[in-house]
């Protein structure tokens, strides 16, 4: 078994999808591609009598082939059925009993989430929801930010008229999360955040965010870089290098930003990555004593990490979306894209 091979099948097959016109011939590739006796099913059962050294590499290799077949075979799919109820539509039968048709499409952005969601499951995170509106307390006080803290000018921030706060960032549900869970804490959130801020092509004023938290006993920075490193390959299915630089948070301590290498450019410099190699991605850091007490955890005893990174951004990144309003426009041209 080589690796050129597993890459071999993939690109055999992906071409192969982009000439099957009927559910007919969508039949026969998936036998011949994913069905028990196909190339891609043997090399899976084989993994496990591989050495040890080798299980990782291919086992992620031909994993992740398997994952962007049926990715595409289930696009190719939709497509076909969609043409074929279209051309049945033409000959209309008004007296024939309705059929549940699958027509619509699932957001890039929910897509993304959910791809996001199962790889950070797979290391053992749990998945929480933040609130939409929440108060002063949750968006900023208790994370080391008391009334008159200068630093949550960061933030543009819109107020309800009744003091709550639609979050605008899902640090929110940090304090909820030490308090009701146990150390040791793996816990994700994803949800929408809000800015009062100007749109452009980079800015908007919703957009999502992936919060992360990890604590527990003698937790450092390099657990921090490992976790995100290996989200970050496999989500983007390369080797990505971190650059850690410093960054200010309140709720951190030390806190960092992290540029990933641009892997567009392959860090020769390009648009997306202003020419300088690197790509600014998100903003973490050690957790703040002062917020591990306000969550109840004793932080003489437990430490831990925490990230947060803008879910549209990623997803612009690996598809080349120039302007992150596309997302929140509801056209159908360029929804249908994905
Ligand atoms: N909440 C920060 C933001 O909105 C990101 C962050 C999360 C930074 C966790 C450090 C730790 O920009």
């Amino acid at each position: 078994m080589n690796l050129k091979k597993i890459n071999k099948i993939k690109q055999k097959s992906l071409e192969e999808l982009d000439n099957i016109k009927n559910l007919n011939s969508l039949k026969e590739f998936k036998i011949k591609y994913l069905g028990r006796k196909s190339e891609l099913t043997q090399i899976l059962r084989s993994i496990k009598d591989l050495p040890k050294e080798k299980k990782a590499e291919f086992g992620k290799a031909a994993n992740l082939t398997r994952i962007s077949i049926e990715k595409k075979f289930d696009n190719v799919k939709e497509k076909i059925e969609f043409e074929e109820i279209t051309k049945e539509s033409e000959e209309l039968d008004v007296t024939a009993p309705g059929t549940l048709n699958k027509i619509g499409h699932i957001h890039p952005i929910t897509q993304m989430r959910w791809e996001t969601e199962e790889i950070f499951q797979k290391m053992g995170f749990e998945i929480i929801e933040p609130y939409e509106l929440d108060d002063d307390y949750h968006n900023f006080e208790s994370l080391n930010m008391p009334k008159d803290h200068p630093a949550r000018d960061i933030w543009d921030t819109f107020w309800t008229e009744d003091g709550y706060i639609p979050i605008t960032q899902t640090s929110s549900m940090q304090n909820r999360i030490f308090r009701s869970i146990k150390p040791p804490i793996r816990a994700i959130v994803i949800g929408k955040t809000f800015r009062n801020e100007r749109t452009n092509p980079s800015h908007e004023h919703t957009l999502y965010q992936c919060e992360g938290v990890y604590v527990d006993k003698g937790i450092s920075l390099s657990h921090m870089i490992g976790t995100l490193k290996t989200f970050f390959d496999v989500f983007f299915n390369k080797n990505i290098s971190l650059k850690v630089i410093p960054g200010y948070f309140p709720f951190v301590e030390p806190g960092n930003g992290i540029y990933l290498s641009c892997f567009i450019c392959n860090m020769k410099g390009c648009r997306v990555c202003k020419y300088t190699g690197w790509l600014e991605i998100m903003g973490c850091g050690m957790i703040h004593p002062n917020v591990l007490k306000e969550g109840g955890i004793d932080p003489d005893v437990y430490s831990g990490f925490a990230w947060g990174f803008g879910l549209d951004r990623l997803v612009m990144l690996k598809y080349g979306i120039e302007d992150i309003r596309h997302f929140h426009s509801g056209d159908l041209r360029f929804i249908k894209q994905f």
